[in-house]
């Protein structure tokens, strides 16, 4: 159902070839302190040079003032490591609008690539300008998404391009496919997601979505303590919605009803205050007052453990506690694990869960890591992204 062409079904040799990525990568002083998003597609990026193409890519970084040029925001270090990977450099295409560039491409031989500047630099990508489109455009023949992580965006670069060319998928969007149909569709059962982070709003349309496909829904972080406060569980000062109890409430009867099991924190780490040097204790089914739950007590991580390593499928997003803090790191850390000895097909959604699977170095012992933050959610909501609606099919 989610699937789309790839680049596997179009002619190549001889053509110029405009990909869009998601090379928004985090820097550190102007360094990047984690290429995944950059290794990521370069599967795709061997495979179109190997077919004798030349490639335009572009991609955003950041969020800087759109319709500038920001040093800071520049594709520089993103050509740099490309050119690492790929054994020669990658020049930056300043002005993609320009006849100077089109000519740049026009020269470029067969087997090489430009890097188009941050697409945020040019006025009219947030607002998906129909102009700039059709002047990206213009450095095609073909166009191919491999922008997962952005493909929940309907900007210029995301979706402007497929209105004028031949626009199918990338390897790493193929693949970030593969790994959500599978999991969306038919899943091996029981399939158990595991949900956690800060807060219930951010996930309520995840969770009445994931409410009609899994077994289990084990929900721990800071968004745990709403559903514990719904069933009259004392909390302490840990974080509440309180606005949201009524729709947790909402959310355990639909359970109930769809013969879903919500298992949620049974034991506590609760910390005196939200910082890494906080005086912290064990807290049983109820939080004194004063304290806060920053992490899953030992027996929810016996709980959860067993819930995991029962599952054929299983789905993580969000933390199950302050897993940034060592000190808080523990719950996070031994969901990661269990899903890494499961033997079952484990998908990873983006964003904080992943960079809690790489820094435990458990990234090689899941199904999948998917590359997008905001897409991940979007595609587990149940929505259709525009990036991915704009291909062929
Ligand atoms: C991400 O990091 O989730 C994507 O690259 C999208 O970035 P954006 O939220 O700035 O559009």
């Amino acid at each position: 159902m989610l699937l789309k062409k790839t680049v596997r079904d179009l002619p190549l040799a001889g053509r110029r070839v405009l990909m869009r990525a998601d090379f928004n990568v985090p820097l550190e002083a102007g360094a990047i302190t984690d290429a995944t998003r950059i290794t990521a597609s370069l599967p795709t990026i061997r495979y179109i040079l190997d077919q004798g193409a030349k490639l335009v890519l572009m991609s955003h970084l950041g969020r800087p003032k759109e319709g500038k040029f920001e040093a800071t925001s520049s594709m520089a270090p993103v050509a740099a490591e490309l050119g690492r990977h790929l054994g020669f450099p990658v020049p930056l295409l300043t002005d993609p609008r320009t006849p100077a560039a089109l000519a740049e491409v026009t020269a470029l031989p067969a087997g090489r690539v430009l890097l188009v500047e941050n697409v945020r630099f040019f006025a009219g990508e947030g607002d998906n300008s129909p102009e700039l489109g059709a002047a990206y455009a213009k450095l095609g023949d073909v166009f191919v998404n491999d922008a997962f992580g952005s493909s929940h965006r309907d900007q210029a670069s995301v979706t402007g391009p497929a209105k004028h060319l031949p626009a199918v998928a990338g390897l790493l969007v193929e693949k970030e496919l593969q790994a959500f149909e599978c999991i969306l569709g038919k899943p091996a059962r029981p399939f158990v997601a595991i949900l956690g982070g800060a807060k219930v709003s951010d996930k309520i349309l995840v969770i009445e979505n994931l409410l009609a496909r899994v077994d289990v829904l084990l929900i721990g972080g800071g968004m745990a303590y709403t559903f514990l406060a719904a069933q009259g569980k004392k909390i302490g000062s840990s974080k509440l919605e309180a606005d949201r109890i009524p729709l947790a409430k909402e959310l355990l009867a639909k359970a109930i009803a769809k013969k879903v099991r919500i298992v949620l924190p049974v034991d506590h780490l609760v910390a005196d205050r939200f910082a890494a040097d906080a005086r912290k204790m064990g807290a049983g089914d109820d939080i004194p007052d004063g304290w806060m739950g920053l992490d899953l007590g030992p027996n929810s991580i016996e709980l959860f453990t067993r819930e995991v390593l029962g599952a054929k499928t299983v789905l993580w997003n969000g933390p199950m506690g302050v897993f940034e803090m060592e000190a808080f790191a523990g719950g996070t850390r031994a969901v990661g694990e269990a899903m890494a000895r499961s033997g079952a097909v484990t998908v990873v959604g983006g964003g904080d869960s992943a960079a809690a699977v790489n820094e435990f170095g458990l990234a090689d012992k899941m199904t999948h890591v998917s590359t997008g933050g905001g897409a991940s959610l979007e595609l587990l909501e149940g929505k259709e992204l525009p990036g991915l609606a704009a291909l062929n099919s």
